[in-house]
């Protein structure tokens, strides 16, 4: 390592003095796995950060990059554009089912957050319904760290140190429930009810001063938190009921986690808006999109045609760099059937997340996709301690997990192969059970 300064750098949603104290550096990627800085392999057992679904050091991506630098480096991105933003786009919209036909390009997922809040509530303004403005959440949900975001989302630690929020803001109850879901394969059979919510949210607020509603249709940072059978649905319902947009947020769902191309797709339920980052740029170059309906589009698109429709964007929206990237990335996805492999894989993926069931500290398991949650029950009076443990423990038997609270996720790249689902699964039986 050229430096051994680790002084400067202020690292995001990281434990600063104990990382610097034991650093784990990552000097190299390729296919599944980390090379570290000490020469070790780490199985990437959670695609980066649910980002690389594609796996690491993809060709196609690393071709589109290196070209795109020396043709086309910055374009303007607003009041001027390039082919590569279209191109895009158009490819895009194919894979998202229904009405869902216009792109807005971001740069990350919080990003993408913000822009579908306001895209809400300058749409409900725009076709004469000033008034609603409210946006409502869900407790646990997790929609990036920006003021919107925050607002609607429900974890505490995000939150509580940054002061009042976003106003106009409720929260729906979360759907998790291990007393009656516990070891459930696939989605939960309990839980529809907690739809029920937004009806009170209605009767409290009225609806007409409801914008939207924003969830995760599938919940990854708050510890793999699955709709319950029926849920989506019934939320669709009363959006429609009261002219409230529904959001799915498909930063982690979106590019082939779930076995289909998104959480639209496998769950069959038709959002007005939908958020995405991550996987659309394998995580190679940071970049978000924001899929929104026709009407909604269509809504804006009134007035003079010399009118600015929507005040927003980013310098980098739709950067040639991000869109290069993108494109080598859907053509990778494409290539290897990605977006479709997680379905053949699931049901081995899913006996083995449940293979962990008679492990003492595992108190419930939980697997939709290429996804696993691995809930253990927390140690007294340290909470987080047992899974931080094992997260540590993985690290050093060459397995690179996440950890919430005290649930364990995996989510790997979709080119994972079924050895090294064995190897995952095997190294985490031996780690839970030697826990304290
Ligand atoms: C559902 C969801 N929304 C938004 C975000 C924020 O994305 P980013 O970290 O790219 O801002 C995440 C990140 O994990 C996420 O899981």
């Amino acid at each position: 390592m050229k430096t051994k300064n680790l002084e400067n750098y202020w690292m995001p949603f990281t434990a600063n003095r104990q990382f610097k104290a034991s650093p784990r550096l990552v000097k190299s990627a390729d296919g599944m796995y980390f090379t570290l800085t000490d020469g070790r392999k780490l199985l990437d057992g959670i695609a980066g950060l649910w980002c690389c679904n594609a796996g690491h050091n993809r060709p196609r991506i690393v071709e589109a990059i290196r070209k795109q630098a020396g043709e086309l480096d910055y374009s303007p991105a607003f009041q001027m554009g390039h082919e590569k933003q279209f191109e895009l786009a158009e490819r895009l919209t194919k894979l998202m089912p229904g009405d869902l036909n216009k792109v807005f390009y971001t740069n990350s997922g919080s990003e993408s957050v913000e822009t579908a809040l306001k895209m809400a509530i300058a749409y409900h303004r725009t076709r004469g319904e000033g008034q609603r403005i409210r946006l409502i959440g869900r407790e646990k949900g997790y929609h990036g760290v920006n003021f919107g975001g925050m607002s609607v989302g429900g974890m505490p630690a995000n939150r509580k140190m940054f002061g009042a929020l976003v106003t106009g803001v409720d929260h729906m109850r979360h759907t998790h429930n291990i007393e009656g879901n516990a070891f459930s394969k696939g989605q939960p059979q309990n839980g529809a009810e907690y739809a029920e919510d937004l009806i009170r949210m209605v009767e409290l607020h009225d609806a007409s001063t409801i914008a939207a509603v924003i969830v995760e249709p599938l919940a990854g940072s708050a510890g793999v938190i699955l709709p319950p059978k029926g849920y989506l649905e019934r939320l669709r319902q009363i959006c429609d009921e009261h002219g409230i947009l529904l959001i799915f947020d498909e930063v982690i769902t979106g590019f082939g986690r779930l076995g289909a191309p998104f959480a639209v797709n496998y769950f069959g339920v038709q959002p007005d808006i939908v958020t995405t980052a991550k996987g659309l740029s394998n995580g190679v170059i940071p970049m978000g999109a924001v899929f929104a309906s026709d009407k909604i589009y269509d809504t804006f698109m009134t007035g003079p045609d010399n009118a600015i429709e929507f005040f927003h964007g980013y310098t980098f929206s739709g950067n040639p760099m991000a869109c290069a990237c993108a494109l080598g990335t859907l053509d990778t996805y494409e290539e290897e059937g990605l977006l479709t492999r997680g379905a053949e894989l699931s049901d081995y993926w899913q006996d083995k997340v449940h293979s962990l069931r008679d492990l003492e500290h595992v108190i419930d398991l939980r697997n939709l996709g290429l996804i696993a949650g691995i809930e253990l029950r927390p140690r007294e009076a340290a909470p987080t301690a047992r899974a931080f443990e094992a997260f540590l423990q993985a690290y050093d038997a060459g397995l690179l997990i996440r950890t919430t609270g005290d649930t364990i996720a995996l989510s790997p790249p979709l080119i994972i192969e079924k050895e090294q689902i064995d190897f995952a699964f095997d190294t985490l039986r031996g780690i839970i059970t030697n826990l304290d």
